[in-house]
């Protein structure tokens, strides 16, 4: 009886977290995350590739405007102006951070090499 009050509570417990990582809202055309800045985002974002490019990839306010200048410098993407940029860049690093369970921060300047 012990052990299945154990499984009956891990059952539960699994099924609560389930429920709690599904709470984001997803934009059921591109599959973003509903969230501010999502309609810049998908008519800027998802003209030459899916929005699953986007949904894959994590990163800092940085690493989204390095793939950003990448893409402009490389691949044809136009230049936004800082408005619709900052829109763009908040949206991203919010919505898609650097994982915390696989990834540690990255170091801050002052403690790489010179
Ligand atoms: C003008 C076309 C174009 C637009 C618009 C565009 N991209 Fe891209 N993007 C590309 C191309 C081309 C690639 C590379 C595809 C490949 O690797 O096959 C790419 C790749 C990516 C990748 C994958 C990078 C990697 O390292 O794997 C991400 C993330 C991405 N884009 C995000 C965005 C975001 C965010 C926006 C809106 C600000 C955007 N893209 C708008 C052309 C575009």
């Amino acid at each position: 009886m012990k052990k299945l009050t154990k499984t009956v509570l891990l059952l539960a417990s699994s099924a609560l977290l389930s429920i709690n990582l599904n709470a984001q809202e997803i934009d059921k055309e591109s599959g973003l995350i509903i969230a501010e800045g999502m309609q810049v985002v998908k008519t800027n974002c998802t003209v030459c590739h899916s929005a699953k490019f986007i949904t894959l990839q994590k990163g800092d306010r940085d690493t989204w405007l390095s793939m950003i200048r990448w893409m402009q410098d490389t691949q044809g993407l136009w230049k936004f102006d800082a408005k619709t940029e900052d829109t763009i860049l908040t949206y991203l690093e919010k919505n898609y951070p650097p994982s915390q369970s696989s990834r540690r921060a990255n170091l801050s300047s002052d403690k790489l090499p010179k």
